[in-house]
Parts: structure tokens; sequence; C-alpha cells
């Protein structure tokens, strides 16, 4: 007989990550079985006929709706994925709320900090569980970095780096997706890849107090598609251009409330690094240097037995570190991007279950959302600017 709690799921928009969170749903039971969840794939929603399509007949969805109000409406839903374009996230987020759904959305949560906040306020007040996919947080590597951290181990850290560098957008051929419009998309590459940063450096060190920033676009005109892809790939364009109305580039000093000071920066169009997101923490006994293009190692600079350091060893990913354990077998073999998704819908659906905010949440997300928009205000006018408070159930700083 089988004793598990089952859970309808629905998921809102079949791009990349609404593929990547169904595939990630399927992952609980086996590799987290001790919850004793079931995620059943009730329904999907996407406007596009032949995703609906490939919605049921090959992803495994029950049914598939046009209209995302239809599976918010559907009592058989339990819990939902909005994996939407940036500018539905609010209207898909207030609807969820309304329904008293809880919900699992992708980053950027708002298009700016205003939507940000409309959206964790409501759900705090509602008292729904949340999830946001800032994914980098479940790597094991970063898990052990925060560790060495927070265990003193590195001393007293004194500065960080932190780099989210990548090629997506680096071809001037490459199409005028929804990613380009600041209405649909907000400040291109810093709520789009530095809000990741954001959460990470958050997570790692703690509250980011104030920024200075400068930013800029280095192509500032793209190919319309004349057929649409999922992600940055599958699209084909033809010879009518438009203008791209956000940022390519950016560039950032931070203060953070401890003390430690530090540089960000993002692109999304340099010519070389594919997704080299970097987290450096440099303390006053040791640091720790890590890179996703490499994501299941860590480079580790610690003083032995408070004599000299030698340098950086190289740590492999093992079962020590976070949830590793759950996905290989041997040191050496490699876990990937699709897994720390799977954590990150293990940490929902636990946070539903149980009550308790253990995913990250609206909250986190609201707060990195009041990083990039101090981010923005900064490179408009030079000053530099303090990252407004916020409340609610933060767990960066958990
Ligand atoms: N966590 C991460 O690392 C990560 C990586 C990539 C993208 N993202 C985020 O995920 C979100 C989606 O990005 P993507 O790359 O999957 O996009 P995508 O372009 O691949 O897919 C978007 C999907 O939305 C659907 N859609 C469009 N209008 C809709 C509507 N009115 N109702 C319902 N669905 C609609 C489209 O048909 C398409 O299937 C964005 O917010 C993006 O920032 C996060």
């Amino acid at each position: 007989m089988n004793s598990k709690k089952q859970l309808g799921v629905g998921v809102i928009s079949l791009g990349w990550m609404g593929r990547l969170h169904t595939r990630s749903y399927k992952g609980i039971s086996e590799h987290f079985p001790e919850l004793g969840i079931e995620p059943r794939l009730v329904a999907a929603a996407d406007p596009v006929e032949e995703i609906r399509h490939t919605a049921v007949n090959d992803l495994g969805f029950d049914k598939a709706y046009a209209d995302y109000h239809d599976l918010l409406a559907d009592p058989d839903v339990d819990v939902v994925s909005i994996c939407s374009p940036n500018f539905l996230h609010k209207e898909i987020a207030l609807a969820a709320i309304e329904a008293g759904k809880p919900f699992w959305i992708e980053k950027p949560m708002g298009v700016n900090a205003e939507e940000s906040r409309e959206i964790a306020q409501a759900a705090d007040k509602a008292q729904l569980a949340t999830a946001v996919g800032f994914n980098y947080r479940h790597t094991p590597a970063i898990e052990y970095m925060r560790e060495l951290v927070r265990s003193g181990k590195l001393g007293r850290i004194t500065n960080v780096r932190v780099w989210f560098i990548a090629d997506y957008n680096s071809s001037p051929q490459g199409p005028l997706t929804w990613r380009a419009s600041r209405e649909k998309a907000g400040a291109g590459v810093v709520p789009d890849l530095m809000s990741h940063g954001a959460d990470l450096a958050q997570y790692i060190v703690g509250r980011i107090a104030s920024v200075s920033a400068i930013t800029d676009t280095f192509i500032n005109e793209r190919p319309i598609p004349t057929k649409m892809g999922i992600g940055h790939s599958g699209f084909e364009i033809g010879d009518e251009v438009g203008p791209v109305e956000n940022e390519d580039y950016v560039a950032m000093l931070v203060r953070f409330d401890n003390g430690v000071i530090g540089t960000m920066e993002s692109s999304r169009v340099s010519v070389g690094p594919r997704a080299e997101y970097i987290v450096e923490v440099y303390g006053t006994e040791g640091s720790a240097r890590w890179n996703f293009e490499r994501l299941n190692e860590l480079e580790v600079c610690e003083s032995i037995d408070g004599g000299p350091t030698h340098g950086y060893r190289r740590a492999m990913a093992n079962p020590a570190w976070g949830e590793w354990h759950r996905f290989q077998p041997a040191i050496g073999t490699s876990m990937g991007f699709d897994d720390m998704k799977c954590i990150e819908a293990a940490q929902f659906l636990q946070s539903v279950l149980t009550g308790e905010q253990i995913a990250p949440s609206a909250a986190d997300a609201w707060c990195a959302a009041e990083v990039d928009e101090a981010t923005v205000a900064s490179a408009k006018d030079g000053q530099w600017h303090d990252v407004p408070r916020v409340e609610g159930r933060l767990t960066f700083d958990k």
C-alpha cells in the first residue's frame, strides 16, 4: 500500500525552467524518500498548444490548460510552480496567493523591488510557504563554503568577490527576447544574474548594507525572432531589428552589515566565460573559491594548526557536504545543475508540509531585489545607496 503523502502539482509555463521544475518534482521520491512525499503532475499551463501537447504526452501531466487561471482553479492542484517570463510573475503569484496555493517561483521574483515586496508581503500575510529559484545555494560546495565561513575556520572574513559572467547574449545575432525589454525583464542582467549573486553573497556572508555601481549596455539592438525558442536556444531570426532596453553589464562595490566589503560583477554578453559564476571568500586565516563551471570542486586555503597555509588545495564534493550523498555514490562522480533544482523542489514541498520555511523564500527574493534596485539607482546617480531593510520569513541568515 502507498502510504506516501500525495501532493498535486501544477506547473505554469513550460519553457526551460518549467520543464526543469517538472523533472525536479519527479526526483523527490528517489532522492528524498524519508520525506514520504509523492508529487503528482496534475496540470501544466502554457499558451502554446504544441507545449501543452508535450506536457501531456511526454512530460507526464494529466492535463494542460491554455490559461493559468484554470490551473489555479483546479481543486486537484495543491502547489504551483511559476516559471513564466518575469513580467508575468507578479500577476500569477498574487493569483496563486488568492487561490491559497503555495508557490515555487523563479527568480527574479518581480520585475523590480516594488513588485517583489508586494508578492512577499501578500504570501507572508496569507502564511503560505514559498520557494524561489536561488538554486546555487544548494550546491554542496557552496554549503561547505558557508560552513567554513560560519565556523570561523577562515578567521574573520574581510572581503568577498562575486562574479556572474555569462555569454548567453554575447552574439549580436542573438535574438531580441523578453529578456531585453525593460518592462518585461526589468534592469537586464541585474535582476537576471545578479539576483543570484546577491542572494549567494547574503547566504554566505550576511546582509548587504549598501552598494555603489556602474552599468552599461554593450549591444544596443538585436534581431527580432521569427520563431520562439526555449531558454536561450532554438530561436530563429529575421532581418528586422529592435532596441535592447536594459543592462548587459554591472559592476558593484558592496558593504555588508557585518563590516565585510566586496566586489560583484555580472555580464550576459562576455566572450569567453560561458557560465563563470564565481564566489570567493577571503578571511584573516584562509580563503575559499568556487566556480559553477566546476561545481563539484572547492578550492580551500586554510592555516594548518595556526601555521602557514601552503596555498590552495582542491577538494571534491563528498558525502559530508550538503545533500551530495543523496545523488552520487562515489566521490569524483559529479552532481549537475538539475540536482540543485531537485533539492529546491524537496525544500519547497517540505516547507509546505511542515509549515516551516526551509526553501529560499519570497522574503529572500524581495531582499535580493532591494539590492538590485539600490544597484540600479547608484548606477544612475553615481552615489552610494543603502539597501532598505526587508522583514519577513528570511532564510539566508538562518
Ligand atoms: N534559476 C535559474 O537559474 C534560472 C535559469 C533560467 C531562467 N530562470 C527564470 O525562469 C523564468 C523563465 O525563464 P525560461 O528560460 O524558462 O523562459 P522560456 O522563455 O524558456 O519559457 C517561458 C515560457 O513561458 C510561456 N508563457 C509565455 N506567456 C505565458 C502566459 N501568458 N502564461 C503562461 N505561460 C506563458 C512560454 O510559452 C514559454 O513556455 C524567468 O523568470 C527566468 O529569469 C531561472
